[in-house]
């Protein structure tokens, strides 16, 4: 597991250097391991038009998953800060709802990680079962 982990935070810091991050200049990694064992890497590519961002742990899932990856075992993300980078909540919403209750490997500048579920860092999170329940009554 230590292994594990310490891999995803090597491909995350692997992937941060191809983040295009001219406007934040805040630059993110992220490495996702599939169940298959490959591992799919993801940056944040920001636009002039900031809001159409896209983070890295959602670039790194939307590769795998259109790469036909659909189950998924921890997402590791880094940035260059003294503090842990965790994921924003559109991705905190996307992961949960792609990859489950993952385990979520963040790392700082240092190299100090710390490991979260993902569903600790989203509790009581809207999913397909509201939805599923929402059509059963109509
Ligand atoms: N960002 C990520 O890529 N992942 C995170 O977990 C937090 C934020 C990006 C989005 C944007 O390009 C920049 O960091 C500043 O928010």
């Amino acid at each position: 597991m230590r292994n594990r982990n310490a891999q995803l935070v090597t491909a995350a810091r692997l992937a941060r250097r191809h983040a295009h991050a001219p406007y934040s200049k805040f630059r993110v990694g992220a490495a996702l391991l599939g169940r298959s064992g490959a591992v799919y890497t993801g940056c944040n590519v920001e636009s002039s038009s900031y809001s159409l961002t896209i983070c890295a742990e959602r670039t790194a899932i939307f590769k795998a998953v259109s790469e036909g990856e659909h189950s998924f075992e921890a997402i590791a993300v880094v940035a260059n800060t003294p503090e842990f980078t965790p994921p924003c909540g559109a991705c905190r919403q996307v992961l949960l709802d792609l990859a489950g209750n993952i385990d979520v490997i963040m790392s700082n500048a240092r190299g100090i990680t710390s490991v979260v579920k993902l569903r600790e860092l989203l509790p009581r999170a809207f999913s397909n079962k509201n939805l599923l329940k929402a059509r059963r009554k109509r």
